[in-house]
């Protein structure tokens, strides 16, 4: 569905009525295209004393010719188009003045649709070094607080790179430096060391997937449908998996992306099996696979028919866990493996009238951290998205003001689109994302709800 008052506030004569009235103006995210360079202007790139992640980082932007400096340049050149600070080092509640010290001078320099990465050590891994584990939790709360003062449109993140990991962020930083992820902001990533065997990068940065099977439920339409699209266009064969009533459109889907239709109730009590058989027979395994079938049947607890209960926590819940369980018992999902499944902010923060979803969505994500160190076994990884509000025939059915709530409270003033979700998607299915296992990534523009 059209967004017209993004429409509206980016016109001439509707852009000035916008600004008199007040009202934010939703700016124009720019989205991923192919051949597109990682960044189109200098990136600034500095580190607290102590850290670790500099020179990775430093070589990898090299390699790829992004011009690095290290200061802050005269007004009159063009603005940042990264800003990238390693605080990996901080080790003490003052120390955390380098933060400061660092962003005051350089935090008006970054450019519209900018990137903002600062790198850290996990918390948890700090030991019984009080000081430092301290300093370097505070630093979530000063990159969420940033992503809430640069441009709209600009994006802040914070990754903490564990330990031995350095050589395997190079993924996600790309990621996250790149225009994939347009809508994501605020978010807090993990990378550890990937486990034995998942450690090689992309051969090929443009089809990172090439050669690989992608199992996408829930194609025909909305977010599914741009996740079987991305996925293609990063090299993967996609067999696109829908209910037979959706028959005519995932063949649209399928044939669009060069891949394959099969028509499925995830819910079924064979289904499992009949995946394990399909991706066995024609394929010999998956290797990626997405749980984004999904459903609502909104009403409060009191009003609920337990139809409704039973029905989103079936498609939602027990379905992603059954296939899931099976691909790894009967060892179709292929060594370096990758499961990613679709939460919701919804069941992070809760929504009025969404018991069942919420519930539903809260446990894909339990799925998610229980299932993680299992899979690192196979090799492969699982992961979730958490998508907040994104412009699909889902959100389409929403009552009018919910709908245009939905839209504003996040930091862009708009909706995602359903290519956000697969992007996000497309960096956790990755071959080179093999150190990120058992994460939630919020496709929300940083959201007001559930931050
Ligand atoms: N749109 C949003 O704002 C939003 C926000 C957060 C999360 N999500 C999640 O993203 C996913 C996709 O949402 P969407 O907005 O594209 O929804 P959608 O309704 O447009 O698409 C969902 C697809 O799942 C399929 N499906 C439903 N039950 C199935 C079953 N039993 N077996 C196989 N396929 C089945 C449907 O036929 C449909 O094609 C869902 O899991 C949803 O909960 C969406």
């Amino acid at each position: 569905m059209a967004d017209r008052f993004l429409e509206i506030a980016n016109a001439r004569v509707g852009g000035a009525v916008v600004k008199r009235a007040g009202l934010p103006t939703p700016p124009r995210l720019k989205r991923y295209e192919p051949g597109q360079p990682l960044v189109e202007a200098p990136v600034l790139l500095g580190a607290a004393p102590g850290g670790r992640m500099r020179p990775p980082v430093e070589d990898l932007l090299r390699g790829l010719d992004v011009d690095v400096r290290s200061r802050a340049m005269s007004g009159a050149e063009k603005p940042f188009a990264a800003i990238v600070f390693d605080a990996s080092g901080i080790a003490s509640t003052d120390e955390l003045r380098e933060l400061y010290d660092f962003f005051h001078p350089v935090a008006r320099t970054l450019a519209s649709n900018g990137r903002v990465l600062v790198l850290g050590t996990p918390p948890e891994d700090c030991a019984d070094d009080v000081p430092r584990a301290t300093a370097q939790r505070a630093i979530e709360g000063f990159t969420r607080s940033l992503g809430k003062e640069v441009k709209p449109g600009a994006t802040v993140q914070l990754v903490y790179v564990r330990e031995g990991a350095e050589a395997h962020a190079e993924s996600t930083l790309r990621f996250f430096l790149s225009s994939k992820s347009a809508y994501v902001s605020g978010q807090v990533v993990r990378v550890g060391a990937p486990a034995r065997g998942d450690a090689e990068g992309p051969d090929d940065s443009e089809h990172p997937l090439a050669g690989r099977v992608a199992l996408v439920t829930g194609a025909s339409r909305g977010i599914g449908a741009a996740i079987a699209a991305t996925l293609a266009r990063d090299g993967a064969h996609v067999i696109a998996l829908d209910v037979p009533a959706q028959g005519a459109a995932l063949s649209e889907t399928a044939n669009g992306v060069g891949g394959e239709a099969l028509q499925l109730d995830v819910t079924a009590a064979d289904a499992p099996a009949a995946i394990v058989d399909h991706v066995r027979e024609r394929h010999g395994g998956v290797d990626v696979v997405v749980h984004n079938a999904g459903i609502t049947r909104d009403k409060t607890v009191a009003g609920m028919d337990e139809s409704q209960w039973d029905a989103v926590l079936a498609v939602n819940l027990t379905a992603p866990v059954r296939v899931s369980e099976a691909l790894l018992a009967e060892s179709a999902l292929r060594p370096r493996g990758r499961i990613v499944g679709v939460s919701s902010i919804g069941g992070i923060a809760g929504n009025r009238g969404q018991t069942n979803y919420g519930a539903s969505k809260a446990g894909v994500i339990g799925l998610v951290q229980s299932m993680a160190p299992r899979i690192a076994e196979l090799p492969g990884t699982i992961n979730a998205v958490a998508p907040a509000f994104i412009e699909t025939g889902m959100t389409a059915a929403m009552p009018l003001l919910t709908r245009e709530a939905g839209r504003r409270m996040n930091q862009t003033y708009q909706a995602g689109a359903p290519v956000d979700v697969a992007e996000t998607i497309a960096w956790l299915a990755a071959p080179g994302t093999g150190g990120v296992n058992g994460e939630v990534v919020r496709v929300c523009g940083q959201s007001i709800i559930g931050a």
